[in-house]
């Protein structure tokens, strides 16, 4: 990234720095993608940090993320006027699972007010918040909002190039407590494509799993999250045997509770074959998790104090051996209380493979 002093300050980008520097507290950008959100965030902590206050950049990009990997919110506080880059060390980061807010907005408005919270507990007296570029549509507004309710921002700055903002500004013009700037970007912010950003994502995974081994974390240790996978009871043998049979596959796991049966196979059944099967439980919800289409997955793993203690990617569910096999650069898989399922898969070489094909059950 950018060194501060090679950083263009269009006029009005000096004024919004001043005003957060005097006023600390939460200030949220917001722009377009590519309009220079990460960078003007840069300039903002390097000027608050000249200024004597102790300010964290709160990054809650999920794609092109710089703090933490992607799929994670991450902040790092800011404890010399050279403002983070990529690579910095995170202070804390949260799991939300996937590269994009759109089907993850509870986990994505959730984590940035714990980081926020973790920021403050770490000693930041001034939280700037890097934001998405998602900024279009009914959706992408309501998560605006939401992180704005929840963050208590002092100051909103806007990067607007025309009126694209304004959907998402114009309800706090009239508040007392937060202070809107609209600025523009600068003539030297850089449009990416949507494969330079796949290819960034890729870069950033490959960093990120440098070095990574394979855990085994025993499935009687940790609470996992995301699903509901293991929380139920062993279902009868005479139960798993029938569904077996109903459905022309091994059955590697058969969990139930009043409501559900749950079933880990390899691979998807024969069309129908689920439907024979649900034919014979028509009080319980029947699902079936193939782990032919979970390999792959991103999970974030956790201490028992809900810290993320890293990510990591999905290998096996191995009811013989009772463990969960992850490749990750966490190194202490005592310390891993809590498994979080993610939504993205990533291949082999943590390129992207897209979604998980199935929702977890
Ligand atoms: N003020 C500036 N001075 C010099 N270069 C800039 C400036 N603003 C943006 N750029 C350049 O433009 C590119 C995009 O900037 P940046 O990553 O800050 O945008 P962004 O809005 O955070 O993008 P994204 O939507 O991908 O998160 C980068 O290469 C950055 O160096
Ligand atoms: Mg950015």
């Amino acid at each position: 990234m950018l060194s501060i002093t090679d950083i263009d300050r269009p006029p009005d980008w000096q004024g919004a720095a001043d005003a957060v520097a005097r006023d600390g507290g939460v200030a949220v950008v917001l722009g377009a993608v590519d309009t220079g959100k990460s960078t003007l965030c840069r300039f903002l902590a390097h000027c608050c940090a000249e200024a004597g206050r102790k300010p964290a950049i709160l990054d809650a990009d999920l794609g092109q993320s710089w703090l933490g990997p992607p799929t994670t919110i991450g902040f790092a506080l800011v404890d010399s006027t050279t403002p983070p880059d990529h690579g910095t060390e995170p202070a804390g980061m949260w799991f939300v699972g996937a590269t994009s807010p759109q089907g993850h907005m509870l986990q994505t408005a959730v984590g940035v007010r714990k980081m926020a919270d973790a920021a403050r507990r770490a000693g930041a007296d001034c939280i700037i918040v890097d934001t998405s570029g998602w900024i279009n549509g009914p959706a992408a507004r309501a998560l605006k909002e939401a992180k704005i309710a929840l963050l208590a921002p002092g100051h909103i700055i806007a990067i607007q190039a025309r009126d694209e903002i304004q959907h998402l500004i114009a309800p706090h013009a009239s508040r007392t407590d937060v202070q809107v700037h609209t600025v523009r970007a600068s003539r030297r912010a850089r449009r990416r494509d949507m494969d330079q950003r796949r290819r960034h994502r890729g870069e950033q995974f490959r960093n990120y799993f440098a070095g990574a081994a394979e855990l085994a974390l025993p499935l009687g240790q940790i609470g996992v999250l995301g699903t509901s996978l293991l929380s139920g009871t062993a279902a009868p043998s005479h139960v798993r045997s029938y569904a077996e049979e109903l459905l022309g596959i091994e059955c590697f796991h058969a969990e139930m509770t009043e409501e559900r049966l749950l079933l880990v196979c390899e691979q998807y059944p024969q069309p129908g074959a689920i439907e024979a099967l649900r034919e014979q439980f028509p009080d319980q919800e029947v699902a079936v998790l193939p782990l032919r289409a979970i390999r792959g997955g991103v999970v974030g793993l956790s201490d028992a104090q809900e810290h993320l203690l890293g990510i990591g990617v999905l290998t096996d569910v191995d009811f013989k051996a009772n463990s969960l096999r992850v490749i990750t650069p966490v190194a202490a898989a005592d310390a891993v209380a809590t498994v979080t399922m993610g939504t993205l898969r990533l291949q082999p070489d943590f390129s992207e493979l897209g979604p998980v094909e199935v929702r977890w059950p």
